[in-house]
């Protein structure tokens, strides 16, 4: 018989190694991980992309269509909640108006319109160099198997 297996990657709200740990326990071939990364000191965000990363607002992410055009999720801000009292722009001349307006309001000093974008677990994000990130991954990862196969013994 063909094989019809395929490896999957998980993806979405994985942010440590308890998320890695638990993705392949549930059968996935590895974890794919965005906003984790988002505050390391390599990444591009900006300081209010990472005021928000780090701030109680991280918490409160919502899908909205208002930035893009299309369905993406971040952190909410003025931008979202105005765009529910209006029409969106079909894609992508959402894209290039959002960042028309976002380059505008960021020149008079308001981070209101600009795409933070973030997971549902924004929250448990570390502002840390990749590189000890992903080492501390693995090593979260490690314990986190150890853990559960403890429990089958
Ligand atoms: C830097 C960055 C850029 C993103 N860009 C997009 C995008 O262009 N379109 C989109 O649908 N979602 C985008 N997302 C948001 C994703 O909807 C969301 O973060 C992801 O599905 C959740 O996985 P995570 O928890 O590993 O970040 C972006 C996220 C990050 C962190």
């Amino acid at each position: 018989a063909r094989d019809l297996s395929v490896p999957v990657i998980a993806a979405g709200g994985v942010m440590d190694g308890d998320g890695i740990a638990a993705a392949l326990a549930l059968g996935a071939a590895g974890a794919q991980m965005g906003t984790a990364f988002a505050a390391c000191p390599e990444s591009a965000a900006d300081a209010a992309y990472r005021a928000a990363l780090s701030g109680v607002e991280a918490g409160r992410t919502r899908v909205s269509a208002a930035i893009s055009g299309r369905p993406a999720r971040g952190v909410e801000n003025a931008f979202m909640r105005r765009a529910d009292e209006t029409k969106i722009a079909a894609y992508p001349y959402a894209y290039d108006l959002g960042k028309a307006l976002n380059a505008a309001a960021k020149a008079k000093g308001d981070n209101g319109y600009a795409p933070h974008w973030a997971g549902q677990g924004a929250p448990l994000g570390r502002a840390l160099p990749a590189s000890e990130l992903v080492a501390m991954l693995e090593r979260e990862t490690r314990e986190a198997i150890a853990g559960l196969s403890a429990l089958n013994r």
